[in-house]
């Protein structure tokens, strides 16, 4: 949701086009319009465009900008209309001051209103605007630079990440953060960064501040000190974090997409996630086993990557798991959240504002609840907020729709379910090695996968092309893989589609089914498939065109489908487990070229954002 960056440098440089590169490195948190505010001689230059980021390039040539300060902005527009009086940069009404948000000010209609009665003129329809038109009314009263940003967030409700400058202190910017992510780099004593997320920092500096939660930082060139909002005399000693991603990790390096890349990376990504250390999963395994009761809660693709695990972990563990989707955590266990419970919190960003209100609800509610997270972002809320975390190694995912980091995820997962089963031993020691050897094994599958079958699912899709909505259904542990899938194929391609329990397709769904409408059944050889063969002659005796994802020893199923997909992994149990790891980059695939088969961009899929900072 929005992306912020920000750079105070001791010299002029050409800001401009670091500024745009920056903005473009975040342009996965929202991309329906920008601005960029620079400093140069003690004057305030804002540049907005509505859409794409490119074109405030087009429009006025922001690389060819020199400066030593600016702050610039990609929005996911919340309050107002996509245009360029809503971008930000939002400046007060003397021009002096501008600032850039992400997050949304809850108070804002009261605070507009009041400052609106002393005679501010207001230029937009956001929430935003009112933070620099309070900071102008704080400083007019005699308060200092920092004190008067100080002041205006101590007025504020809701959720920020900002980042402000002001004409008459050219050598200083202020950011402050509650809720919405900021990092800070710095290159000491010459240039100072500050970004909504990593990788827009990253080519300068693998040395990084994270802003918690009600601190505030000042920015000069090459250093940043830091403040807490409440009490903002004291200056706060804050230890850097290093970040092991490298750039090429967040370049495109000749793919034409990030979503592309990201899903060949998935190899990669598995064997960097089966490192995590053993004392973490072993933590993990420990608090299940000893729950009295347990939840697992996501929004999105960590959702469905939640559900497999689920499976998983049940598997082992002979505890039922409650799944919620974490909007809705708190109003299904309102009076109802048991004492001794473990929550596990799945999110890629460890942003996301519904699972991280889901679990400092949970925190507060005084029943010695155990928070144990997994995401894939060093210093990120979530970790703030648990009692343990797990870090996924897929490095970092530009592409808007999740690939690498769901299949991390659900790693992680298995992982974890089999730690279990190693402490249970109710299975054997063979077996165990089998369920090891098979989870060892999903690398090469996909890679495999990969390399034989990617033009193959590009064909398919050609064929595909006319259909606007799809079923994708399958039993057991694979409707995890059908939803996930599905979702897929809806942020991407914008595809209608329904993922569902293919049994239960029959109270409802069946009845959209005509010739011709396409049905893809996920179908590993598990203990659901002989069901599952009775569901695809359901759909088939009614014209469906049934595309099937089996193994390549598959034959039943086969025989029924009009195009199947095949991946090459053995027919037996433990493989059939570790299945919504080795069958997802398939539909992944097939969602990439339908959304270029539709002449739409797979890595910004319409109105999404990567990060969902709002509620
Ligand atoms: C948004 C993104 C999805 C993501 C979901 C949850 O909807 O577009 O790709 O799965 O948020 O995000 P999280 O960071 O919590 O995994």
């Amino acid at each position: 949701m929005c992306g912020i960056f920000g750079l105070i440098s001791k010299e002029n440089l050409e800001i401009g086009e670091i500024a745009l590169e920056g903005i473009k490195r975040l342009e996965y948190r929202g991309y329906d319009s920008c601005g960029i505010c620079f400093q140069n001689g003690g004057k305030l230059t804002i540049r907005k465009v509505s859409g794409k980021i490119n074109n405030i390039q087009e429009k006025f040539n922001i690389k060819s900008l020199s400066g030593h300060l600016a702050i610039a902005h990609t929005r996911w527009a919340t309050h107002g209309a996509p245009t360029e009086y809503n971008s930000h940069p939002h400046t007060d009404c003397t021009g002096e001051i501008a600032l850039v948000h992400n997050g949304i000010i809850e108070n804002f209609m009261e605070l507009k209103k009041e400052l609106q009665e002393k005679g501010h003129q207001f230029q937009s329809e956001t929430d935003t605007e009112i933070l620099p038109h309070l900071i102008e009314d704080f400083l007019k009263n005699g308060a200092s630079f920092k004190e008067a940003v100080i002041k205006t967030l101590k007025r504020c409700t809701g959720a920020y990440g900002i980042a402000v400058c002001y004409a008459k202190k050219p050598d200083m910017m202020i950011v402050a953060r509650k809720e919405s992510p900021i990092v800070i780099g710095i290159e000491e004593g010459k240039k100072s960064y500050c970004a909504s997320d990593i990788p827009a920092i990253l080519p300068y500096t693998r040395s990084c501040y994270i802003l918690e939660d009600d601190e505030l930082a000042i920015l000069q060139p090459g250093e940043a000190k830091f403040y807490n909002i409440e009490n903002g005399m004291n200056e706060i000693l804050k230890e850097p974090e290093y970040i092991k991603w490298s750039v090429d990790d967040a370049q495109k390096n000749g793919y034409e997409h990030f979503m592309l890349k990201e899903i060949f990376e998935e190899p990669r990504a598995i064997r960097n996630t089966l490192n995590i250390k053993k004392e973490d999963i072993e933590l993990f395994a420990q608090h299940l086993l000893s729950a009295d009761h347990i939840y697992i809660t996501a929004a999105g693709t960590s959702y469905y990557a939640s559900l497999a695990g689920k499976y998983m972990i049940t598997n082992f563990l002979g505890k039922y798991i409650q799944s919620i989707e974490c909007s809705e955590f708190q109003n299904n266990l309102q009076g109802a959240l048991e004492e001794n419970s473990v929550i596990i919190a799945v999110s890629q960003s460890g942003e996301t504002a519904d699972t991280i209100e889901a679990i400092r609800w949970a925190k507060n509610a005084q029943k010695n609840i155990k928070i144990l997270a997994i995401t894939n972002i060093v210093g990120s809320s979530l970790t703030r907020y648990s009692d343990h975390f797990i870090i996924t190694r897929a490095g970092p995912e530009i592409g808007v729709a999740s690939t690498k980091t769901y299949i991390a995820q659900v790693i992680t997962l298995a992982l974890v379910a089999l730690e279990i089963a190693k402490i249970k031993q109710e299975v054997s020691p063979e077996d165990l090695e089998n369920y090891y050897s098979a989870l060892r094994s999903t690398p090469t599958i996909i890679e495999q996968f990969l390399e034989k079958n990617t033009a193959y699912v590009k064909h398919i899709v050609t064929n595909l092309e006319k259909n606007i909505n799809y079923f994708f259904l399958a039993r057991g542990i694979s409707i995890a893989t059908a939803k996930e899938g599905g979702l897929k194929l809806k942020e991407v391609a914008c595809r209608f589609i329904e993922g569902y329990s293919a049994a239960h397709a029959k109270h409802g769904p069946i009845s959209l089914v005509r010739e011709g409408f396409p049905i893809i059944f996920i179908a590993p050889p598990d203990e659901t498939y002989e069901r599952l063969v009775g569901n695809v002659m359901e759909f088939k005796a009614r014209g469906g065109f049934i595309i099937s994802v089996v193994v390549e020893s598959d034959k039943k199923i086969t025989e029924l489908s009009d195009v199947t997909i095949r991946i090459p992994q053995p027919p037996t149990q433990f493989y059939n487990l570790l299945s919504p790891i080795t069958f997802i980059p398939a539909l992944q695939l097939l969602s990439y070229y339908a959304a270029l088969e539709h002449d739409l961009d797979p890595d910004k899929p319409l109105n999404l954002a990567k990060t969902v900072t709002v509620h």
